[in-house]
């Protein structure tokens, strides 16, 4: 480790209790103006006082994000295919130097364990890895399964230990039965993503569970910016990652929230 890539994930954990909110909005570089993110501005900038961190692509990071704004970036540098084609196809979409000049506290790459393009997309991750080391910028695996592949424990448990074992120092996977058990193999702080828009407490209930079961954040976007009241609901996770809320209690403020952002 050194002092730079401690520092740059001191940014993104928050040093008080360990944890992050992210908040996943990069989902435009391969499906496009996805629902909720239609106009990136209008999404982001009223959630981002209750993040922690944003995990975005470049071209949204330009156009959309104040460059006063303090938070850090996790910047997204796989992509290079849409929903149209084979996903996991991906390549590398934005040079180290770029990341450094938009001063990002860490790069994100997706790998796709038991797809069409597994090898090239771990050989990805590899070479990212040695290259964010040079510089002490944090690498964060986004892990994927096969489509014909459950998304449970002894899945991702499988990509999210080769994903540690390659030198990811975050990695992001989906909550499932027996979590404990893919935290406990993957020595690398875990974060969560919020897959699929679900009912807003079974969301909250999600994220609460995955910090019981060990992990350190939530990386959520489409359960949050997808929902009637995104910002209740931004602030509602907060109070689970950060204030210890049960997931009950989370649910009590985002409807107690959800009333003051209808009127708003
Ligand atoms: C897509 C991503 C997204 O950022 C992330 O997985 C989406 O988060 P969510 O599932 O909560 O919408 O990495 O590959």
């Amino acid at each position: 480790m050194s002092w730079g890539l401690d520092n740059r994930l001191s940014r993104i954990f928050q040093p008080s209790n360990g944890r992050t909110l992210m908040l996943a909005v990069d989902h435009g570089y391969f499906q496009g103006p996805t629902s909720g993110l239609e106009v990136p501005k209008d999404a982001i900038t009223p959630l981002l006082p209750y993040a922690d961190t944003l995990m975005v692509t470049r071209g949204v990071l330009r156009r959309c994000v104040d460059p006063n704004s303090k938070i850090p970036v996790v910047l997204r540098v796989s992509g290079g295919t849409s929903i149209l084609k084979e996903l996991s196809n991906e390549g590398l979409t934005t040079s180290i130097e770029d990341a450094i000049r938009l001063n990002v506290s860490g790069v994100a790459i997706s790998i796709f364990v038991g797809s069409e393009y597994e090898r090239q997309t771990l050989l990805n991750l590899s070479k990212l890895v040695d290259t964010c080391e040079r510089y002490g910028i944090p690498v964060l695996a986004v892990t994927a399964v096969g489509r014909d592949m459950n998304r449970d424990a002894r899945y991702l448990s499988l990509c999210c230990r080769i994903a540690t074992e390659i030198g990811a120092h975050i990695v992001k996977t989906y909550y499932c039965e027996n979590f404990d058990k893919i935290v406990k193999s993957s020595p690398v702080p875990i974060v969560i993503a919020g897959g699929k828009k679900i009912p807003e407490k079974a969301a909250l209930d999600l994220a609460y569970n995955a910090l019981r079961d060990g992990a350190l954040g939530v990386d959520m976007g489409r359960n949050i910016f997808q929902s009637k009241y995104p910002v209740a609901m931004i602030r509602s996770v907060r109070a689970i990652v950060h204030e210890n809320a049960t997931s009950k209690e989370a649910f009590v403020l985002f409807n107690k929230l959800r009333r003051k952002e209808k009127d708003s």
